[in-house]
């Protein structure tokens, strides 16, 4: 087990890079998922631009402008990388895109003989798009805003490969795990190694930290949340740090209830909650251990007034004296109205 929680370094004078690396900081750092994303107007009207959503992800001064609308309008602690989790796939041969609406597409893969036509190694040339558009990004950058890159946790992304769009309860992947478990650990291995060079690269390109994204965790039984979310996660974690030594990782296992508990167990150094957490057991059980992030209902922020701001609160309270890193519990979504995340912004900052 590689629990890497660092002996506090020297502050970097970037807040949340401090916060994991073990720091308590009076006021949390913040930043928002999906941060760049349709609530804001300047991304509609980049993306009505942009010809389909996977070629506004490859094209680099596209997806680093979409990174830097939201900290140009906010001064967000935190700016992380427009692209999508689903680019990993794309670059491994299963051809991804986006029905209007509807969300991904792709082939579905349900075999071996399926998972053979895959490439062996991800094809990282191929997202040499993303990695210019990291370039850009840092160069823009105020000196104080930590840079994430992210992937996609191989349960949350072997979830759209086999299904081939979103499905709800992922019964196509849960059911294929109890029945071919031995194609379901090569599927988990390959994107475990594919996740891992590809994180690295973001690291050596300019990244200052990485979250993985397991937004489907809570779809697995506690037996099958340790074989195919822990494990690899922490393959992965090792793995990276094997080459990026230190490197800072956050990982967001959505809706895992207790099974937050054990994030730390990958060597993360922070865990991402979603909003059904119960934020003093949380302070108790997960805080002492490492970082945690979050944990704001993104539809409090929607109906803005008292609503947003008593859960503003009861997060600052809860976590007040640790590590904590202000974020919503999932992504914020696009009927969120700008003006209630500038008074949120400004309630976490204290001023
Ligand atoms: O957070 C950010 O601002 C960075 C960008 C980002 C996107 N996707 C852009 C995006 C990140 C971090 C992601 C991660 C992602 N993508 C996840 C994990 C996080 C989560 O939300 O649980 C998942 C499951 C995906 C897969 C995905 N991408 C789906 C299911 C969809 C369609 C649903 C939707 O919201 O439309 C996407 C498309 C997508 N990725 C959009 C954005 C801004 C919206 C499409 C558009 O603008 O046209």
């Amino acid at each position: 087990m590689s629990s890497e929680q660092p002996a506090s370094p020297a502050r970097t004078g970037k807040p949340l890079l401090d916060v994991l690396s073990g720091h308590v900081l009076e006021k949390p750092p913040i930043w928002i998922m999906r941060q760049a994303g349709r609530y804001l107007p300047e991304y509609r009207e980049l993306r009505a631009k942009a010809g389909s959503f996977m070629e506004f992800c490859y094209t680099p001064a596209m997806a680093a402008e979409a990174t830097l609308q939201p900290i140009r309008r906010y001064g967000l602690d935190g700016a992380i990388l427009f692209s999508d989790i689903l680019v990993i796939p794309d670059a491994l041969g299963q051809p991804v895109s986006f029905a209007e609406g509807e969300g991904p597409r792709l082939p579905p893969i349900t075999d071996r003989a399926g998972l053979d036509r895959l490439a062996d190694q991800i094809d990282l040339e191929r997202l040499a798009p993303v990695f210019e558009a990291i370039e850009r990004v840092k160069a823009a950058l105020p000196a104080e805003t930590t840079f994430l890159g992210f992937c996609g946790a191989p349960w949350t992304v072997a979830s759209y490969m086999i299904a081939g769009k979103s499905t709800p309860e992922l019964a196509p992947a849960r059911l294929l795990a109890y029945r071919d478990p031995e194609f379901m650990e090569a599927l988990i291995a390959k994107l475990v190694r594919a996740s891992t060079a590809y994180l690295v690269r973001k690291l050596r390109t300019g990244v200052d930290a990485v979250q993985i994204f397991e937004s489907f965790a809570g779809a697995l039984t506690p037996a099958a949340f340790e074989r195919w979310s822990l494990r690899p996660i922490r393959q992965i974690i090792e793995g990276v740090r094997a080459e990026v030594p230190g490197a800072r990782i956050i990982v967001f296992t959505r809706n895992a209830g207790v099974g937050h508990t054990r994030v730390w167990e990958t060597g993360a150094n922070a865990a991402g909650l979603d909003w059904g957490v119960d934020c003093a057991w949380a302070a108790r059980e997960i805080q002492p251990k490492l970082a945690v992030q979050g944990n704001l209902d993104p539809l409090s922020v929607v109906a803005g007034g008292d609503a947003m701001r008593k859960g503003i609160d009861t997060i600052l309270d809860a976590f007040r004296g640790g590590r904590h890193i202000f974020n919503f519990g999932h992504g914020i979504v696009p009927e969120t109205p700008t003006e209630h995340v500038a008074e949120l912004v400004a309630r976490v900052r204290g001023t």
